[in-house]
């Protein structure tokens, strides 16, 4: 008997970490749902899923909105049946001071970005909860655990997601469920949200550096999907700012007021007929990748050790276990 291809859900799979994931998924043959709301960018997406041997099904669906949400999900059951795994990964934000960001901005950024993922996770715990299997994969951010100056709107819909996680992963717990949950807190990466994130600053925005490709991100995702992780830290700058925070976050504070500006700004006019896609999706196929490729980084080592724990640890046990022997036989 052939074994079943995963099936899988991914929300933001038009551009960006999405798209990337929804790649690195189709190299297993899994057959995806994609949503988005952009059509020319999912049917890329789809294509793309195609030639790396996956199935799609393009799904255009705003994630603000729970309805369509459920409906998507449905969808996916009836054409490719149970789901296994429901990534969680759409954005859009607003690039501004607080006090210049108008409040329909700040509620629409909040309700795709918060709420987008919390209907996500209802539609597919329904699902998973009943049947005892299935993996929730929560997308979120260092600023999941810091805010930053020019990113209100995100920072704070980063840490309700991370607070909403957590309830969740204990009430799963409580219920002694096998359903597993993942929350992938991400460094600054390479991605179509700075070609198309609505902003009012000065200059064209940009990831806080170091940056890396979504194709790290989309590694992990996949790992997460598949192993029992709470929680994967990528990129020694997502471990810093989170130990930053926990030890002195007043002092992250001044070193944030101080350097955020101009770490989110390249030197870049505006495109003056800039559009953006806080309310309507961008019309184009824009690929995965944002224009930094000249900066990005397409590994993170702290990533790709932290995936390799257990040979780490055994690597260290083993290195005690030989110098003590070594020093116990050299002071005999
Ligand atoms: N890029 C970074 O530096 C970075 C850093 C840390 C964490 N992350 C996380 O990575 C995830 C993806 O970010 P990204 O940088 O890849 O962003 P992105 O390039 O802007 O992609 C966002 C995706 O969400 C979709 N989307 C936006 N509004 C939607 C809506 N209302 N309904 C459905 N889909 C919607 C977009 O497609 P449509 O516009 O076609 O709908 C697009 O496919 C986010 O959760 C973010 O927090 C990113």
């Amino acid at each position: 008997m052939p074994q079943r291809s995963e099936v899988v859900v991914i929300t933001g799979a038009s551009g960006g970490v999405g798209r990337a994931a929804a790649r690195r998924f189709a190299r297993d043959g899994a057959r995806i749902g994609l949503i988005a709301r952009g059509r020319r960018g999912l049917e890329a997406t789809a294509r793309e899923v195609e030639a790396a041997g996956g199935q799609a099904l393009v799904l255009p669906v705003d994630v603000a909105e729970y309805d369509q949400v459920q409906a998507a999900a449905s969808s996916v059951e009836d054409a490719f049946g149970e789901i296994d795994v429901w990534v969680n990964d759409a954005m859009v934000t607003v690039y501004a001071e607080f006090l210049d960001i108008e409040p329909a901005e700040f509620k629409r950024a909040t309700e795709v970005s918060y709420l987008g993922m919390v209907w996500g996770t209802r539609v597919a715990l329904q699902r998973m909860v009943e049947r005892d299997r299935g993996s929730l994969v929560q997308v979120c951010s260092a600023m999941s655990y810091r805010g930053i100056p020019l990113q209100s709107p995100y920072c704070g819909a980063k840490h309700a997601c991370k607070g909403f996680t957590e309830s969740i992963i204990t009430e799963l717990l409580h219920h002694k469920s096998k359903v597993q949950v993942s929350m992938i807190q991400l460094p600054g990466l390479n991605t179509t949200q700075f070609t198309w994130g609505r902003t009012k600053l000065p200059k064209q925005t940009m990831p806080v550096p170091p940056i890396y490709q979504p194709e790290v991100a989309a590694d992990a995702i996949h790992y997460a999907a598949h192993h029992k992780r709470r929680q994967v830290y990528v990129g020694i700058p997502t471990v810093a700012n989170i130990i930053g925070e926990r030890v002195a976050p007043w002092l992250l504070d001044r070193y944030l007021a101080k350097t955020g500006y101009k770490s989110q700004m390249t030197s870049h006019d505006l495109d003056p007929a800039g559009h953006d896609n806080l309310f309507t999706p961008i019309e184009e196929d824009r690929g995965a990748h944002g224009p930094f490729d000249d900066l990005a980084h397409g590994i993170s080592p702290q990533y790709e050790l932290a995936k390799r724990r257990g040979m780490v640890f055994a690597g260290l046990g083993a290195a005690i276990v030989g110098a003590s022997a070594a020093a116990i036989r050299s002071a005999r």
